[in-house]
């Protein structure tokens, strides 16, 4: 794809020495209003290395360069030189190269050959799968298509919490108190009585704790009833995550968990201990990271037992020697930020000069309406219910506007959870935010629903027509204001993806289709598509077919369905 900014800093860099071409490309900018052109070059920062003034700078290169290509003109406004792209030289580039490209339009094969680790949703075993594991869990799946869709080996990984001390306890309580039938019937939250129950009974009773760690240990130790029944545990749990994984249309490549490195961890203890780094104290074993204004990374506890901090750095040696990735991404929230500077950390000091290339991704916290949510209280909110309470609504605005429409059930779910998931991209990654049904679920504004809606109103048009789109028209007929709005966008999709992939920031693939959507509507009011005159009709059928195509592209990257009917 042709990109009009580079065509705009290659016309200046042939007139500025002192400036490479991405310093130049990075300081182009849009310009406030359309009239005043298409991009503008500030000349400010030239004004010292000229020794000029920025507006007689502007003056000066508007007169040496001349308009060629997809620039039609170059004028000077103040200090800003202002650029003209060529608005049928655009669309023609525009609909060539995504008819001809389709689904794989704004896909590159920049990671060929190069693999990239996703850490996502990583739930905790039979405990509730809550509205908080959300936005790993979108927001981990929307990198991995971001990634894909760049040409990397793009590897999802699962690392459950199945590990740890409190199945220990698990097994104390479901010993105790629990019932087969019980739990079979309604896993997590059977277990999570159970967990609830051992602890307001610990209390009471703290010699339980002690039998409990005695049952971990047995765990550990391969101990058979200790295995049966955390196998079974983390089965039952499992089933619960499908179906909610099932419903966002979700996979990964791995569900290695924690459990999964129980017999991995002395390897890493003694390389920690071989390059002097592991410290006694207090019986436990720590590594001592002061001198980074960090509190110690606790490796083994009193016990000899092994922690969260142990099993990732287990991890992140096994991914490297496992996958040799590029980079080992963690979609985590920022509660965990100490881990992962702590997690990073160690790994540096052991000496892994691969330890720059691992990312925490963070994001903040969702919050209640009625107050934060406390897994041991019960107040939370479980994800599948919400799911399910998105479909349900959505279903019921579907049969008001539509009793008879096609598919309701179908369509109901890829609307209703996409509006969850572009709820929980288009806001900014690092914001806290609370949680509130009527938001989520409300069609109006910015959301996904307008996306989608967008996306199956080009295809009305695209079906009413009843004729083949080509790339053989008149491109000066989408010469106007609107049409390049449109053709703009959707130009910029490739150098989206990328900015969105450097950030990891999905949010920024949000933006970009609600851009596509507004500036299609504007366009779609303001001009008839299916009129009598043949070549303009044409015309347009090809900008509507293009900005479809970019809308389902745009969506399927925030793993979101682009339904063809609403
Ligand atoms: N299970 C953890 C939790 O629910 C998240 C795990 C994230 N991944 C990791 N490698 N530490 O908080």
């Amino acid at each position: 794809m042709q990109d009009f900014k580079v065509a705009v800093a290659t016309c200046l860099k042939e007139h500025i020495e002192e400036l490479t071409l991405e310093e130049i490309t990075a300081l182009i900018e849009v310009p406030p209003n359309k009239e005043m052109g298409d991009f503008a070059f500030p000349c400010f920062k030239l004004a010292k290395v000229f020794r000029k003034a920025p507006n007689m700078i502007a003056a000066e290169l508007s007169e040496k360069i001349e308009p060629k290509g997809v620039i039609s003109n170059v004028t000077p406004l103040g200090g800003y030189i202002n650029f003209f792209v060529n608005k049928s030289q655009l669309a023609e580039t525009v609909i060539k190269d995504v008819l001809t490209k389709k689904e794989k339009y704004g896909h590159s094969d920049l990671g060929k050959d190069k693999t990239i680790v996703i850490d996502f949703s990583s739930p905790n075993i039979a405990k509730p799968f809550h509205i908080g594991h959300i936005r790993t869990t979108v927001i981990g799946n929307a990198l991995y298509k971001i990634y894909d869709s760049q040409g990397y080996n793009t590897v999802r990984i699962n690392h459950l919490g199945d590990y740890g001390t409190q199945f220990g306890k698990l097994i104390v309580a479901f010993k105790l108190w629990g019932n087969k039938e019980a739990v079979e019937a309604n896993p997590i939250p059977e277990l999570l009585k159970l967990y609830i129950q051992f602890h307001d009974e610990a209390e009471k009773h703290p010699e339980m704790e002690d039998e409990a760690r005695a049952w971990f240990t047995k765990l550990e130790n391969g101990d058979k009833e200790a295995k049966e029944l955390w196998q079974w545990f983390r089965d039952e749990s499992l089933k619960e995550f499908a179906r909610v994984y099932d419903l966002l249309d979700i996979e990964f490549d791995s569900y290695n968990g924690e459990s999964f490195y129980s017999d991995k961890m002395d390897r890493v203890i003694d390389i920690i201990k071989d390059k002097g780094l592991l410290k006694e104290s207090q019986g436990t074993n720590i590594v001592d990271l002061d001198e980074y204004n960090m509190p110690p990374a606790l490796i083994t506890k009193n016990d000899g037992s092994t922690l969260y901090m142990t099993r990732d750095l287990a991890a992140a040696l096994y991914r490297k020697e496992n996958y040799d990735f590029e980079k080992c991404i963690y979609v985590v929230g920022s509660q965990q930020s100490l881990h992962f500077q702590q997690l990073f950390k160690v790994l540096e000091l052991v000496g892994f000069e691969w330890a720059k290339d691992m990312i925490h991704v963070p994001f903040g916290m969702v919050a209640l309406e009625e107050g934060t949510m406390s897994t041991r209280k019960g107040r939370v909110v479980f994800l599948e219910d919400v799911l399910k309470q998105a479909i349900e609504k959505t279903k019921e605005t579907m049969l008001a506007k539509n009793p008879n429409a096609l598919n309701v059930d179908e369509i109901a779910k890829q609307v209703g959870v996409g509006a969850v998931v572009f709820q929980e991209l288009s806001n900014s990654r690092i914001k806290d935010y609370t949680f509130s049904w009527s938001r989520t679920l409300s069609f109006e504004g910015e959301t996904g629903p307008y996306v989608q809606y967008t996306h199956a109103r080009c295809c009305a048009v695209l079906r009413k027509a009843e004729e083949e789109v080509t790339t053989d028209i008149n491109y000066e007929l989408l010469n106007d204001v609107d049409s390049a709005e449109v053709l703009k966008v959707i130009a910029s999709f490739n150098k989206t993806i990328l900015n969105a992939m450097r950030k990891n920031e999905p949010h920024i693939i949000t933006r970009f289709v609600l851009d596509l959507a507004q500036a299609f509507n504007k366009f779609y009011h303001d001009n008839s598509i299916l009129v009598e005159d043949t070549e303009l009709r044409k015309a347009r059928l090809a900008l509507v077919a293009v900005t479809r195509q970019a809308l389902e592209n745009g969506l399927k990257l925030l793993g979101m369905q682009a339904p063809e009917r609403m």
